[in-house]
């Protein structure tokens, strides 16, 4: 059983994962820590604070990884174009989602440089990951909005979802930011603030 978390960073792929993992006994596999402790990556971006893969390499390790799994693996990842151009034929793909205001708050702790933060804010405005999951994933993609619910109530929901497979999708919401007036202010209100050099 494969279980993919995708999302824009913050929106909670390592908390459920881990969570999800203990629960059904399966391995926990974060895709970016795979590629450093492989040391599949080419590059080093500081301005971006982050590695630059081979993409490649990645896909012949995944692959290799993944057959190694026994049990069944939860994936955290935030791009699934990789998964899919490793074959990878996952029960479910989890989208989490999180409203641009609530998500900056939740990077802000992070201690990023603002334009990464600012970086993933737009990404999830423009809901990159929900599009990917629709074009290499159609058929098991699902996104859930972890902005306003805790936890442990979105653990519930997605344990819910992979137990009824088959009947279940009333959890599989459709999330767009870009209709909802004050988010796409708020976002770019942060970018001009970006772009003065704030
Ligand atoms: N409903 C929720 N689901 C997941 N995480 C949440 C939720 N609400 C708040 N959070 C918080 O958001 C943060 C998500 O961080 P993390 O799990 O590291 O995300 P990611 O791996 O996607 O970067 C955690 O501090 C978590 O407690
Ligand atoms: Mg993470």
């Amino acid at each position: 059983m494969i279980i993919v978390l995708a999302g824009t960073p913050g929106t909670g792929k390592t908390s459920l994962a881990k969570m999800l993992s203990e629960r059904y006994n399966l391995r926990y596999l974060s895709l970016t820590e795979f590629v450093l402790e492989k040391g599949i990556w080419i590059d080093y971006d500081a301005q971006r604070r982050s590695f630059v893969i081979d993409p490649e390499g990645v896909v012949v390790e995944i692959r290799r990884e993944i057959r190694k799994v026994y049990r069944g693996v939860v994936i955290e990842t935030h791009d699934l174009e990789l998964l899919w151009e490793a074959g990878i034929e996952p029960l479910r793909v989890f989208v989490l989602r999180c409203r641009p205001d609530v998500l900056y708050n939740r990077l802000l702790r992070r201690g990023w440089p603002f334009s990464k933060v600012l970086e993933n804010i737009e990404a999830e405005l423009t809901g990159v990951l929900a599009w990917q999951a629709k074009v290499y994933f159609p058929r098991v993609a699902c996104e859930i909005d972890t902005t306003l619910a805790g936890v442990n109530a979105t653990v519930e929901r997605i344990a819910r979802n992979i137990e009824n497979i088959e009947k279940d999708n009333t959890i599989c919401q459709s999330i767009d930011w870009v209709s909802d007036e004050d988010v796409v202010k708020f976002v770019i209100n942060l970018s001009l603030k970006h772009s003065m050099g704030y």
